[in-house]
């Protein structure tokens, strides 16, 4: 068996309690649903957690967080205000935010945990640094709304659509200008956070008990 889980002290191994870092995530909707599951899991963001929680929400690095051989999964959320191919118009004028953004995203990818997700819009991610492994939708997660969500794997399975609903609003395009814009387009859809949290955890803890 490879990996941090190998080194795992009796009690946890038994519980199969991973150790899993939500990068980049200020909601804490993907941390809650791991911690649901019973997992340690932790949020990391410049910002504070929005749902006020202070002991397992970092507020800083996600790149200095990711460090320490502690996590057994990393999920990440970075920023696609300067890849998302949405904005297309303006990517003339932003070449080194662009830059910089897909070093970051590339930093994240190489982290040193064993299986990482990373979450992004369509982007220049796929022409930049490899297509995703899987496209998602909230409609496939029981909320009746489009927004094409990619997903970056390593050593983790393609989500498997859990509730697929009538609905298709493009709701997040159609939301008004305003200072929270951002926020409200870039919070996880909780349907997803539980599909991750149930699938991928069962997945890790799967592969552990057939090596161990
Ligand atoms: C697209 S939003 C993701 C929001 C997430 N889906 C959620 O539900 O909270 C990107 C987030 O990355 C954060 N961020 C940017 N650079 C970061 C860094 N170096 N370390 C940690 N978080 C960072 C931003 O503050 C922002 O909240």
């Amino acid at each position: 068996m490879e990996g941090h889980l190998a080194n795992r002290g009796a009690g946890d191994v038994a519980q199969m309690k991973l150790r899993v870092l939500v990068a980049c995530e200020f909601s804490g909707t993907v941390r809650r649903a791991f911690r649901a599951l019973g997992h340690d899991a932790w949020s990391c963001d410049l910002l504070p957690a929005e749902d006020g929680e202070d002991v397992h929400h970092y507020r800083g690095d996600a790149l200095a967080m990711m460090w320490g051989s502690y996590w057994d999964l990393m999920i990440c959320h970075p920023p696609c205000t300067h890849l998302a191919v949405s904005g297309a118009r303006w990517f003339k004028d932003k070449k080194v935010e662009q830059e910089h953004a897909l070093m970051f995203v590339e930093r994240l990818l190489d982290g040193p945990v064993d299986c990482i997700a990373l979450e992004n819009p369509i982007s220049i991610i796929s022409s930049r640094i490899r297509k995703p492994d899987q496209i998602i939708q909230p409609w496939q997660f029981g909320h009746g709304e489009t927004k094409a969500t990619c997903l970056w794997l390593k050593n983790l399975p393609k989500l498997v659509p859990t509730n697929i609903v009538e609905g298709r609003e493009a709701r997040i395009h159609k939301m008004p200008p305003g200072p929270d814009r951002w926020k409200e387009r870039s919070r996880t859809f909780p349907g997803i956070a539980e599909a991750m949290a149930q699938q991928w955890s069962d997945y890790i803890i799967s592969k552990h008990r057939v090596a161990a």
